[in-house]
């Protein structure tokens, strides 16, 4: 189920429509999109393409995105640890950070202007459009897996610049599970 903790302030919101709200008021866009559009949740990156290519069109249109692509994290994935080491810490983009899950689980840290810590657990069915130049940083929860579609405004693809600040270090990387599993992955 989607989660949005905002750290500080002990506050959580389960409602999708109310979480929208919250952070549709600091420029995040959060919705819920059908994802029984696929027959598999493994179906081909170009299956999946195709049976969003209403909803990625109209996000292109809005964001000046020019590619798509499907991102597959999982236990299976070569270099797991190495490749998590880069979206844990604390960076920003300079461009939109836009994700649709399909599959898994995936927990975003945003550091808001105001110093907020917001804690999002997305799932499949939840787009999430984080503005360019966001402080965040990105962790898989227990399931150690996530499957997303991605959109890029640049041909070149995820550049992240890292802040160095540690804030990240400060937050243990939990999901909201009933037994708040801790995020197999060592930072150390
Ligand atoms: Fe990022």
């Amino acid at each position: 189920m989607v989660s949005l903790k905002i750290m500080n302030k002990n506050l959580e919101i389960k409602n999708p429509e109310e979480i929208g709200e919250y952070l549709g008021k600091i420029g995040i866009q959060y919705e819920r999109w059908n994802w029984e559009k696929l027959s598999s949740e493994d179906a081909s990156q170009e299956e999946i393409l195709e049976a969003y290519a209403r909803e990625i069109g109209k996000l292109k249109e809005q964001g000046g995105y020019v590619t798509a692509d499907v991102i597959d994290i999982n236990k299976k994935t070569e270099n797991l640890g190495a490749m998590l080491e880069k979206f844990n810490r604390e960076h920003w983009h300079d461009e939109d950070e836009v994700r649709y899950t399909l599959k898994g689980h995936g927990l975003f840290h945003i550091r808001t202007e105001d110093g907020d810590i917001l804690v999002i657990e997305v799932e499949r069915g939840d787009l999430l459009r984080v503005l360019r130049g966001t402080k965040h940083w990105f962790n898989l929860c227990s399931d150690m897996e996530i499957r997303a579609i991605r959109l890029f405004q640049q041909k070149s693809g995820w550049t992240p610049y890292y802040t160095g600040s540690r804030a990240d270090e400060k937050f243990q990387p939990l999901c909201f599970g009933p037994s708040f599993i801790k995020n197999a992955v060592s930072r150390d």
